[in-house]
């Protein structure tokens, strides 16, 4: 099993991933093409994005930001043609899908602590030991160009959710927050220091 950083001829083979392993999740709703063009942003700096390859095909994914502040803001700039002109489509497809968008963008702004974040973890199979790999291949990313010793945030669902909470928690992540993220849905805020290393 290998862990390598993304390229764009991984992109496809993410989006299924994720397609198939996030159901009900706001991300999905918008479809494969907003997705293939939202990972795609995580090729670029300050994104991360990396791949699990197990028996010479990928079999995971792990995305994140070295650096929370103004993250979303940033990939949209980055990327502006882009998310443009999927943002015209999903004007005329799911119009009310945008506004979320756009209190995603403004909300991820409030945070009053600095972090790296972990934003979509998935792997293809459960229990083949690959999520704990990709959680390990991001930390290691992350403090690779990491002087101020950011810790690693994400965020998980509240209820019904035992298991990757379980995941997170063995891997050494502690509740740092309990909120309420868009229609009241539940939340945990997930943080891992690493001060000691
Ligand atoms: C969460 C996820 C990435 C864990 O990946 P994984 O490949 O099963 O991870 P590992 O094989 O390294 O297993 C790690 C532990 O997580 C547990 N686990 C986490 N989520 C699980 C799930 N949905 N089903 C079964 N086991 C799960 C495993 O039991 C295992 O525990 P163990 O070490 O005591 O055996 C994977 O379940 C997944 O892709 N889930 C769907 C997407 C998702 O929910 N992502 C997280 C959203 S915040």
């Amino acid at each position: 099993m290998t862990i390598r950083k993304a390229n764009s001829s991984d992109i496809i083979e993410i989006v299924e991933i994720h397609m198939n392993r996030f159901h009900n999740f706001f991300l999905t709703s918008l479809g494969s093409s907003f997705l293939r063009i939202f990972y795609k942003a995580f090729l670029k700096s300050p994104g991360i994005l990396l791949v699990l390859e197990d028996e010479g095909e990928v079999k995971g994914f792990v995305a994140g930001t070295r650096d929370n502040r103004g993250f979303y803001k940033k990939i949209v700039k980055n990327n502006f043609l882009s998310f443009f002109l999927i943002g015209i489509k999903l004007l005329f497809a799911k119009p009310a899908s945008l506004l979320r968008v756009g209190y995603k963008i403004i909300k991820s702004d409030k945070n009053s602590i600095i972090f790296a974040e972990l934003l979509s973890i998935a792997s293809k199979k459960n229990k083949r030991g690959y999520g704990k790999l990709l959680l390990k291949g991001f930390e290691s990313e992350v403090n690779n160009y990491n002087p101020d010793l950011l810790p690693v945030a994400l965020t998980t669902d509240y209820d019904e959710n035992e298991k990757a909470v379980r995941f997170y928690r063995d891997s050494g992540y502690v509740v740092l927050e309990v909120f309420e993220s868009f229609r009241g849905r539940k939340m945990y805020r997930f943080i891992k220091y690493f001060n000691n290393i």
